[in-house]
């Protein structure tokens, strides 16, 4: 790269507006942003996103489950472009960062390449992939798993949601149900920054994780069908409690996963009592768990060992206990080759690194089992992530960006 070109920096202020502006869309009252995706909130960013990118002369194309890839030409337009991007819908008490960190960084990269009139021989793609957090339809990340064909467009079309809203109805509400077929937009390779949402590069004073793997995940729905009844008059060993049997799992399932070594993690992260009542012993109830692990055996060990506690506590219970897998995302290896131009653009600029084992799910980890795929990640605050309080530093956000900047500069090349 000529000199002039390995000086290119993206404009840092102008990222941290647009990821300011942006957090409006949804925003919360302690700093935070709750956009559900393919909510009216979801729409607001949207628009402003296509027409962000439309200012920045790309042509926005909507695939039918409402992914939206915005493309910057390149001098050889027969080559699939670089892909660069995440999400930008959030938790319901989500930060400002998680997604949208990416999303908007390679927006900023095209708007860096426009400044300085480089045309890439490659095209480049900026992707904002519907529904990464999966809080209002199960399973997370669901577009880029149909993109990587887990899942068929019909099935994802049919989720529900709580309310019994399907994704495609949602996605018409909001006009962002696309034309093209799920999976028609071709990439040579795809890089999605995100802020770490964990404690290792602030704790290491470390300003890059260079991404390399990324942890399974395991989802269930569970219920438990005990037997209401009168608090005041049903004797103690008589007692069917769905609530009782559920705390009992609750614990048996932390205790399950810390046997499971370190780096193993689960949790209990919804329950709905059914009919609740003061005086009346929790008859039903319904919740939902979220097991990972780095490693796809300890996985297996870890369905095994719920799956036989469960049953467990619901014979001596007296309860039923259902615990139905609704996802398996297997463990990710991300492609060495891009894992490698990630860390040597970070070397090339000079900023702190270590190699890091990603425990959120991404969408890069999907796109990674159909194209060579990479991450960068960036510190937050306290690790913390998944909370209105999530927060980044300007000059973190910026150096992730150059780091992408720079590495799909490497990837689809510079046009002369
Ligand atoms: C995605 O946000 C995840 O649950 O890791
Ligand atoms: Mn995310
Ligand atoms: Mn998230």
């Amino acid at each position: 790269m000529t000199p002039a070109r390995s000086n290119l920096r993206i404009d840092s202020g102008r990222l941290w507006n647009a990821i300011h502006e942006t957090a409006k869309f949804g925003g919360t009252p302690k700093g935070g942003v709750r956009r559900l995706t393919l909510g009216p909130e979801d729409k607001q960013v949207r628009d402003w996103f296509r027409a962000a990118c439309e200012a920045a002369g790309c042509e926005v194309r909507v695939d039918g489950l409402g992914t939206m890839f915005a493309i910057r030409k390149g001098r050889d337009m027969s080559k699939a472009p670089v892909g660069l991007g995440s999400h930008l819908d959030t938790q319901p008490t989500g930060g400002k960062f998680d997604g949208i960190l990416g999303t908007l960084a390679a927006l900023e990269v095209v708007r860096t390449l426009n400044d300085a009139d480089i045309e890439t021989d490659a095209p480049l793609c900026i992707a904002n992939w519907t529904n990464e957090e999966g809080s209002r339809f199960a399973p997370a990340m669901m577009a880029s798993a149909a993109y990587a064909g887990d899942f068929t467009t019909e099935n994802i079309l049919g989720r529900l949601d709580a309310e019994g809203i399907s994704v495609a109805q949602a996605l018409d509400t909001i006009g962002y149900r696309g034309v093209d077929p799920v999976g028609q937009q071709k990439f040579s390779a795809f890089v999605e920054l995100h802020i770490e949402q964990g404690p290792l590069l602030e704790a290491e004073g470390k300003t890059i994780g260079v991404v390399d793997r990324g942890q399974g995940i395991m989802w269930y729905d569970g219920r438990i069908a005990g037997f209401a009844s009168h608090a005041g008059t049903t004797p103690m060993p008589l007692r069917r409690d769905a609530l009782a049997a559920f705390s009992e799992l609750v614990l048996a399932i932390e205790k399950i996963v810390k046997d499971h070594g370190p780096h193993a993690v689960g949790t209990v992260g919804e329950i709905i009592v059914e009919n609740p009542s003061r005086n009346v012993i929790p008859g039903d109830l319904v919740f939902t768990t979220d097991i990972r692990s780095p490693d796809g055996k300890t996985l297996d060990a870890l369905h095994e060992a719920v799956s036989a506690a469960a049953a467990d506590i619901g014979k001596r219970r007296k309860v039923a206990i259902t615990l139905e897998q609704v996802w398996r995302k297997e463990p990710t290896v991300f492609n060495t080759t891009l894992v490698d131009a990630v860390a040597t653009a970070t070397e090339t600029l000079g900023y702190s690194n270590r190699r890091i084992t990603s425990g959120a799910g991404h969408d890069a980890c999907n796109l990674a089992t159909v194209v060579p795929s990479a991450m960068i990640f960036v510190p937050c605050k306290d690790g913390i992530s998944h909370n209105e309080l999530e927060d980044a530093t300007q000059a973190d956000c910026a150096a992730g960006a150059n780091v992408l900047l720079h590495t799909a500069l490497s990837l689809a090349g510079i046009a002369d």
